[in-house]
């Protein structure tokens, strides 16, 4: 099976992710499923790129595993602009979408769409994801209508933070279950080319993904959604604190740099570092001759 989009290059593009939904449905093993993970600076997009991913997003987990805030509401539209660019700097296959902050979607509708703009005009984001579900319907009516592709996010909401309380699963009484459908579903009908369900229990997310005609991404909802995303910095071991339990985590970068150095301050101090080897010598000093010194 092949995932060549139209541009003929294996660009990943918004059609190609939406025609995932067919071919990942259903089947555990298909290799249809939509693989995304979040990236903020362009060395770990190239990376990401090159391995394969199919969409990069610019979390604005920006906030809270790069910028070190205590959460996603003070990231701004300029941060998030200035690591969008760097990013997309660095992928040129996986598709880039970019978190709006919180605060640059909430007020009128004609603000939010100047703010989705600049996303695209400025950053070179190719989409935009927007937390919220039947309340986002105009606007995520709005952004379609003027050519930006939204990815919706649904479930637990991180910049609802202050509203839900704090970070717990969604969906698990009857009333909610029903009312994170009616999301889904609005998010959908508005024009959502795919939704991010977060931290939903693995029932839900799955007859969600069986009910809405869009590619479900999940994270923390389970292995029965069409696709599935996770905070690079969570599953390379380089978060400070508990992962949450849905993260698998696939590498301990922060023990290699911690121990990286560790070595790298011995060396200085012992000076093992630099070596001859690792220094410049002047061409005289290869022949013995004096070096003159400028007095
Ligand atoms: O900000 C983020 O990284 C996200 C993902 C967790 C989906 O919204």
């Amino acid at each position: 099976m092949s995932f060549v989009s139209h541009h003929g290059n294996g660009k990943i593009t918004v059609p190609d992710i939406q025609q995932r939904k067919s071919q990942a449905a259903g089947s555990p093993t298909n290799s249809g499923k939509i693989v995304c993970l979040t990236a903020y600076d362009y060395p770990t997009a190239r990376l990401l790129d090159d391995a394969g991913v199919d969409v990069i997003l610019v979390g604005d987990s920006l906030g809270m595993v790069v910028l070190g805030y205590d959460s996603t509401l003070p990231v701004t539209i300029e941060e998030m602009l200035h690591h969008t660019r760097a990013v997309r700097r660095g992928a040129h296959r996986a598709l880039v979408v970019s978190d709006m902050p919180y605060g640059s979607y909430h007020t009128d509708t004609a603000e939010s769409l100047r703010n989705a703009v600049r996303f695209i005009k400025e950053a070179g984001a190719e989409a935009v994801k927007v937390e919220g579900g039947e309340r986002r319907l105009e606007l995520i009516s709005r952004l379609t209508e003027a050519e930006i592709p939204v990815m919706g996010h649904v479930g637990l909401t991180p910049q609802s933070l202050n509203a839900l309380g704090g970070y717990h699963v969604q969906g698990k009484t009857p009333d909610a279950a029903e009312q994170l459908l009616r999301d889904a579903r609005s998010v959908e009908a508005a024009g959502a080319f795919a939704i991010v369900l977060e931290a939903v229990p693995r029932e839900l997310a799955a007859h969600i993904t069986r009910e809405v005609r869009v590619p479900i991404i999940g994270i923390g909802a389970g292995p029965d959604c069409d696709g599935q995303i996770l905070v690079l910095t969570d599953m390379l071991g380089l978060t400070f604190g508990q992962p949450p339990k849905f993260t698998r985590q696939y590498a301990n970068i922060g023990e290699t740099i911690s121990s990286a150095v560790r070595e790298y301050c011995d060396d200085v101090r012992t000076s093992a570092f630099p070596s001859d080897a690792e220094s410049y010598h002047a061409p005289q000093a290869k022949t013995r001759k004096t070096i003159p010194i400028a007095s």
